[in-house]
């Protein structure tokens, strides 16, 4: 079984092509990503008009160049499958039309694919993984933890209430002027001050409810700055590594909370995945890795490439639905809000 996958949801445009492999897990056959920082890094932060005229620009060239590298053409694949959701609504609908225009064009099915549900099984892409797992989700747009119980079954068990996590370290390193994307510039800042030397607040820190909360610590960050204005280098680097810290110990906390609601909700558990940018965070992985040592847990974090948003874990989302008979109508709408949850399901199958 072998997919077309396409991501247009944020600012990476990208198509792969994945095979399902007999043994299970999949394999990489293409997976072209273009990522569009260079057009959005004068103004700070992604442009949603931007980034959808440049998904318009290159989607045909990656896709073509993915049917080259993998020598297939359309008539070879057993199905397309086009992220629909969540995220900024005109680089969607680019993505999700072009999904179904090949779909019509070469009679096969065409999949509807959540682009959360995306992260959520790339470890089994890569790792075979079975179900049920925690998933840890980071990146730019999303904060979130999610029981992973099978193809379609997601429980939320938590999410941030403000900001996302990689949304804070973009934040901060613009008011430190640092540039875009602050997650790496920020890292690398880290890397050489003193996380000690403020005490900025470790959001939730405690509660039961594995949510996440991170504006309140940007501001106390923006408060720090404002009081030491003009900064030198040793105070960048300082608040970086201490706004880190807290990044940190929040992400260690919430995970603890995560996993002791997916014990009482769902039962034991084995593996934790962690998937987004901000999981390329060495300080991240490094405490990730402590977690799970301490709390016997196999940690599963797919590679840089697949953390970040890419168009193989759309592909291999279709091959999950595809072998369940998981098809859509080219009637399937963008949707710009899409929670992995119940809810969600419903509405994807057309009962909310
Ligand atoms: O998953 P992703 O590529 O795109 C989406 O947001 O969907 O994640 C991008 C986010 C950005 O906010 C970026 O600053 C953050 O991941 N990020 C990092 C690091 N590398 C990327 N955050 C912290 N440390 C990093 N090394
Ligand atoms: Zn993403």
């Amino acid at each position: 079984m072998r997919v077309l996958g396409i991501e247009t949801t944020c600012d990476e445009t990208a198509a792969a092509i994945v095979a399902l492999r007999p043994t299970g897990g999949g394999d990489i056959l293409a997976n072209e990503v273009m990522s569009q920082i260079a057009e959005h890094e004068s103004f700070g932060g992604v442009v949603p008009e931007i980034a959808a005229r440049a998904h318009i620009d290159v989607l045909d060239r990656l896709i073509a160049r993915a049917l080259e590298d993998s020598k297939l053409s359309l008539n070879d694949l057993d199905g397309i499958a086009g992220a629909a959701g969540p995220g900024l609504i005109g680089g969607v609908i680019v993505g999700l039309t072009m999904a179904k225009a090949l779909a019509l064009a070469s009679g096969k099915p065409f999949i509807a694919v959540n682009h959360l549900e995306g992260h959520a099984l790339t470890a089994r892409l890569t790792d075979n993984l079975a179900f049920p797992y925690l998933l840890l989700l980071v990146s730019g747009g999303h904060t979130q933890l999610v029981a992973v119980k099978g193809v379609g079954d997601y429980r939320r068990l938590g999410s941030t209430v403000d900001d996302a996590v990689g949304e804070a370290f973009d934040k901060v390193a613009k008011m430190l002027g640092l540039g875009y994307p602050g997650g790496p510039r920020v890292e690398r800042e880290a890397a050489k001050g003193n996380p000690s030397r403020y005490n900025f607040p470790r959001p939730m820190a405690g509660r039961a409810k594995p949510d996440f909360s991170f504006s309140g610590l940007k501001t106390a960050v923006r408060l720090e700055a404002d009081r030491l204005a003009p900064l030198s280098g040793t105070d960048v680097t300082d608040l970086c590594a201490s706004f880190q810290a807290a990044v940190v110990d929040t992400l260690v906390d919430r995970l603890r909370a995560g996993l002791r609601r997916f014990s009482e909700e769902i039962g034991p558990c084995s593996s934790l995945v962690v998937a987004g940018g901000v999981a390329a965070n060495g300080a991240i992985r490094r405490a990730l890795q402590r977690f799970c040592a301490e709390s016997g847990l196999k940690l599963s974090v797919p590679p840089p490439a697949l953390c970040t948003d890419n168009g193989a874990m759309i592909a291999w989302a279709g091959i999950e639905r595809l072998r369940l008979g998981l098809t859509d109508d080219l009637s399937f709408p963008a949707r710009p809000r899409w929670p992995l949850d119940a809810d969600g399901e419903a509405a994807h199958h057309g009962k909310a």
